[in-house]
């Protein structure tokens, strides 16, 4: 099997690839209101330091195992570990993480394209009224979307790696900065900018609490797309002669610099709209500021460019939006795909057919836990709140078992592979990594501090989010 694996054509298509993975929907709102909120600059410093410091090596350490096993993450996890009944756990693990994560990012995924379908046809000001969302998520046209989506993810990725995976970012990603850019610089055209500018980039350092560095830790890992076991896939289809070390980088840069540069569109965009608003009264779910709270904003530039101005202004952002959450979707469905590919020999088509049906079934549970069917609507009860389908799937998943994840990647490169064998994988292209600062940083970090303080998130997520009883 291993003889026939698809590998990405070029090095460009790897960055581009998995930089699709990583810019996603926590880059373009999540980061700048988290920044906004959270002391501005000084979270923008601290978020840096968690990306170069804590995310870079977990990267590494994931891209490499996968390069090395060239098999999806249970295979990888079997393969450096045969005889043990304990680490397969965690390939389980890193296979049905990203299998959940990707139920419950379709649904928003899906909702994205609803919208730039909706303001492309001049609905606009249907989108921008008050309770609106609540309307369109129970509508029974959330399966059309649905099933628009299903199609256009199963038509990428039936093209396989290179034709598929690789083409669909290389056109994707430089259209999606193409258009972040022109967001941008139509944004700075706005009245009232310099507020939002001024609290994005000014530093606050009396707003950085323990809470705030552990947002700024679980945004950083999340928005690398670490712990889903994409990067090990992704690792697999790696050129040997590609250095991963500079291949990462880019990566981290360019997911970094995205989010930064978003920052520049949306805080001015809401300061424009409501000088006065203050960001601590913005609301702390991406969900709610990019269905109900943007669409009013672009809707009020109607006063300045008129409704169709507004309109185009709102379907180029919802472009941007579905373009971003796309290639994240496309990267994290690949994972069962590959791992049904590996293991049961199956075709890539077939693979298709059953990831897309089984998923296809649990996003539309999803669906219905908004109210149209009660039993999953109030599917549980914890932490003293009822939940729904869609939010135990988040909770569980995103929240709690990614850093578990993450932890668990450490503990096998370090422990199991050993750090020489990690060691050798990264030097290959790339010499110079050989006794460098970098190598022993790395080495000395994914054994102790990085491990530590996943494993601190993940106890103090469960304590809190299922016994209510708070560490920190
Ligand atoms: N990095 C993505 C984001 O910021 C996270 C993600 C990747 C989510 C892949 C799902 C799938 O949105």
């Amino acid at each position: 099997m291993a003889n026939s694996r698809e590998i990405f054509g070029s090095r460009i298509g790897f960055i581009l690839a998995a930089a699709g993975s990583a810019v996603g929907i926590g880059n373009l709102v999540g980061f700048p209101v988290n920044a906004a909120k959270n002391g501005g600059g000084a979270f923008l410093i601290i978020y840096a330091l968690f990306v170069f410091l804590f995310c870079l090596p977990v990267m590494l350490a994931e891209i490499a195992v996968g390069r090395h096993s060239t098999k999806n993450p249970l295979g990888t996890y079997q393969s450096l570990a045969p005889t043990s009944r304990l680490w397969p756990i965690g390939g389980w693990l890193a296979l049905i993480t990203p299998y959940m994560i990707a139920v419950f990012y379709a649904v928003i995924t899906m909702w994205v394209l609803g919208y730039l379908i909706l303001s492309a046809t001049g609905n606009l000001e249907q989108l921008a009224t008050p309770g609106y969302f609540g309307e369109f998520i129970n509508a029974k046209t959330a399966f059309v979307y649905l099933a628009l989506l299903a199609g256009t993810v199963g038509l990428i990725l039936s093209a396989g790696v290179q034709d598929g995976i690789e083409r669909a970012a290389k056109v994707m990603m430089p259209m999606l900065f193409i258009i972040l850019i022109g967001l941008v610089v139509f944004v700075l055209t706005r009245d009232n900018v310099m507020v939002g500018i001024k609290f994005y980039l000014i530093p606050d350092f009396s707003k950085i609490t323990i809470q705030v560095i552990n947002g700024a830790m679980s945004q950083a890992f999340f928005s690398l797309s670490l712990g889903m076991g994409i990067l090990i896939t992704y690792g697999s289809y790696m050129d040997k002669q590609d250095s991963i070390v500079a291949s990462s980088k880019i990566v981290a840069l360019a997911d970094t610099g995205v989010a930064f540069i978003a920052g520049l569109m949306i805080l001015p965009a809401i300061f424009s709209f409501n000088p006065n608003i203050n960001p601590q009264e913005l609301s702390e779910s991406s969900i709610s500021l990019i269905f109900s709270f943007l669409p009013q904003i672009f809707l009020s530039m109607q006063d300045s460019i008129g409704y169709f101005g507004a309109s185009l202004v709102a379907t180029t952002f919802f472009l941007l939006t579905f373009f971003a959450a796309l290639t994240s979707l496309v990267s994290i469905i690949e994972v069962p795909v590959a791992a049904l590919i590996d293991h049961k020999r199956s075709s890539r088509k077939q693979a298709l057919i059953t990831v897309g049906f089984t998923m296809i079934l649990m996003s539309a549970i999803c669906i219905v836990s908004f109210g149209m069917v009660e039993f999953f609507t109030r599917f549980a009860e914890y932490g003293g709140q009822s939940k729904s389908f869609f939010d135990v799937v988040i909770d569980i998943f995103y929240e709690t078992i990614l850093p578990l994840n993450g932890f668990l990647v450490c503990m096998l490169v370090s422990f199991r592979w050993k750090k020489a064998n990690f060691d050798r994988e990264l030097e290959l292209g790339d010499p110079d990594y050989k006794g460098s600062l970098l190598e022993r940083y790395v080495n000395v970090s994914l054994e102790t501090i990085i491990p530590l303080m996943l494993l601190f998130v993940f106890i103090n997520t469960v304590l809190f989010k299922f016994f209510g009883y708070r560490i920190i």
